[in-house]
């Protein structure tokens, strides 16, 4: 059980050790192969008798320090690595899953990770159903005799929205069903899901375990069993792996988890309200706005989160304008950043998408999501103030 109280402590500790030549911080093993002692002992490390390392696309120590510190946070009892979060994403599936098989998911994903629910329906025959999952009702009504996961990811994007983990895990172990939960947008300081009945938990490390803006990554946690299953097969074997520097940037960043989560989740706190205010705001979306979600957030969130959707009541080109007019926020995708990003799905990530479907995802015409860094809040705040002018 990590001590909850003493997050700064604890990040340290697990970002710097197993190190064996006492450098204050962990060693980068740049290498992408490793030298035997003899052809005996070769042979040992190829059947597993020997510890040891083979080759850095089975593994390297780097990467292994980031995968345990991300185990650790998570309360998992492994972890992996891999080159994004869509890496560690398709790894997990096509571990768990076969053709035939069915996956049930929650309602709002990630849009690569419905490219991959599509690629692999109309290519492997694994077929997909989305579902709120907000009672045990509604899951079961969902799962059929070729389920073999359940795959969700809280909050929901855009809405934001809170899917109660604890009751999708028990409605999932009842039908024999492990629960694959997507965490990036809390990361383990804010929520760990292995604690609610979760059994492997992935992330985009790109976000906001990396922090900075300077790595795609990802991760997985879960058993020993199954990490060493993955890695075996859909790591090894396919390949998207993570670099041994890139891991090492990842532990840089992670040291600071908890302090940038403090600043960007209080900052967060103080603009959803300022944007709640505003006349040129139609909505805001951001865990705890509502009472509806208090109840699911007390019980498995430290804290909302420093991600806000929000609707412009000006439609699409207000949401241009707003783009435009801001001079600090910056404009791009990717979320969990020491910067704070902006990006407007229906003339930015969405633009080919229909506008029918755009709807049907809940990405209405003047929706915008900002991701808040660290910066001063009051610097934030004056330049939203001055981009939202009242024509907006
Ligand atoms: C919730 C979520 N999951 C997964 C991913 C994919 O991560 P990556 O871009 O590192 O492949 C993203 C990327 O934005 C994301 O927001």
């Amino acid at each position: 059980m990590i001590d909850d109280t003493h997050w700064n402590t604890l990040l340290a500790e697990v970002t710097t050790e197993a190190n064996t030549y006492d450098s204050l911080t962990p060693p980068l093993v740049q290498t992408s192969t490793f030298t035997f002692p003899s052809a005996e002992s070769g042979a040992r490390r190829f059947t597993g008798e020997e510890e040891g390392y083979v080759y850095t696309r089975l593994s390297n120590p780097t990467i292994r320090l980031f995968e345990t510190a991300v185990a650790k946070l998570e309360g998992a009892e492994d972890g992996l690595a891999f080159g994004s979060g869509m890496g560690a994403i398709s790894a997990v599936l096509m571990n768990l899953l076969k053709n035939g098989d069915h996956l049930l998911c929650a309602n709002g994903l990630y849009g690569s990770t419905f490219g991959l629910l599509d690629m692999l329906n109309e290519r492997f025959d694994i077929s997909h159903t989305l579902s709120p999952l907000a009672s045990a009702q509604e899951i079961e009504a969902a799962i059929t005799p070729s389920t073999k996961a359940i795959y969700l990811e809280t909050p929901v994007n855009p809405t934001l929205s809170l899917v109660d983990i604890e009751l999708v895990a028990k409605t999932a172990h009842k039908h024999g069903l492990p629960l694959i939960v997507d965490n990036t947008f809390m990361s383990p300081y804010l929520q760990r899901p292995l604690l609610h009945g979760a059994d492997v938990v992935v992330h985009s490390a790109t976000k906001y375990l990396g922090g900075h803006g300077d790595v795609i990554a990802g991760v997985a946690v879960g058993s020993r069993e199954l990490m060493q299953s993955i890695r075996m097969t859909t790591l090894k074997d396919i390949g998207a792996i993570l670099g041994p520097f890139e891991a090492w940037l990842l532990l840089r960043g992670m040291r600071t988890l908890a302090l940038r989560m403090n600043q960007q989740v209080q900052s967060a706190q103080t603009l959803a309200h300022y944007l709640l205010a505003h006349p040129a705001v139609d909505k805001v979306y951001y865990p705890g706005l509502y009472a509806k979600d208090k109840a699911i957030m007390d019980k498995q969130m430290r804290a909302p989160g420093a991600m806000i959707s929000f609707e412009l009541k000006g439609g699409i080109e207000a949401g241009r304008q707003l783009m435009n007019r801001l001079q600090r926020i910056k404009r791009a995708v990717s979320l969990g950043d020491i910067h704070t990003l902006i990006q407007h799905p229906a003339t930015m990530t969405h633009l080919l998408v229909p506008r029918e479907d755009r709807l049907k995802m809940g990405l209405a015409d003047g929706l915008v999501r900002l991701s808040v860094g660290i910066e001063d809040v009051v610097d934030l705040q004056s330049d939203l103030a001055a981009a939202l002018r009242s024509d907006l």
